[in-house]
C-alpha cells in the first residue's frame, strides 16, 4: 500500500482525492478565532464572523463526504470556545452538519484535561460514519 501526504489548503488539496477513497479521517481543524493564524487568507481559522467559519467547514465536510467510502469513519475534535467575550458552541453545530450530509453519528469523547491552564478547555471529538 502506497501513503502519500499532501501538504497545503485542504479545501482544494481534497479535490485531488477520488471520490470514495477515505476511509478514516482524523482532525483537528482551527476552533473557529481561537488562535491567532497570522491573517492567512486559506486558514479556516480567520473568519469574518461565525457563520463564515460554519460555511468553511461544511463546504470541507461536503468534500470530506464525498471522497469518504460508505461506511467509512470521521473523527473530528473539537470545543466551543470564547472569542469577544462571546460564547460559541462548535461541537454541537458542526453536529448538525454532519447529520445534514449525510453522516452517521456513531460516538462522542469528551476530554477534560486534568491541568485546566488551558483556560478549562473541554475538547469533543465526535465520532461519524458515512451512509450513502
Ligand atoms: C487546532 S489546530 C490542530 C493542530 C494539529 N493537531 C497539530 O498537532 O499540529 C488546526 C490546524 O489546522 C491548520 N489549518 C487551518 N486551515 C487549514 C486549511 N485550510 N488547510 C490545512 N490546514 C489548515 C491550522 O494552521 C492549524 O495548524
Amino acid at each position: 500500500m502506497k501513503h502519500i501526504i499532501y501538504k497545503g489548503n485542504s479545501l482544494e488539496r481534497i479535490k485531488e482525492l477520488e471520490d470514495n477513497s477515505i476511509h478514516l479521517t482524523i482532525t483537528s481543524p482551527p476552533y473557529f478565532n481561537a488562535k491567532d493564524y497570522h491573517k492567512e487568507d486559506v486558514n479556516i481559522g480567520n473568519n469574518i464572523n461565525y457563520l463564515d467559519y460554519l460555511d468553511k467547514i461544511e463546504t470541507l465536510l461536503k468534500d470530506i463526504y464525498i471522497k469518504t467510502v460508505e461506511g467509512g469513519y470521521i473523527c473530528w475534535n473539537t470545543s466551543p470556545v470564547i472569542d469577544n467575550g462571546k460564547r460559541y458552541g462548535i461541537p454541537f453545530d458542526t453536529h448538525q452538519l454532519f447529520i445534514k450530509l449525510g453522516f452517521e453519528f456513531l460516538e462522542d469523547i469528551v476530554r477534560v484535561p486534568d491541568n485546566r491552564t488551558e483556560k478549562g478547555l473541554v475538547a469533543f471529538a465526535s465520532i461519524c460514519s458515512s451512509c450513502k
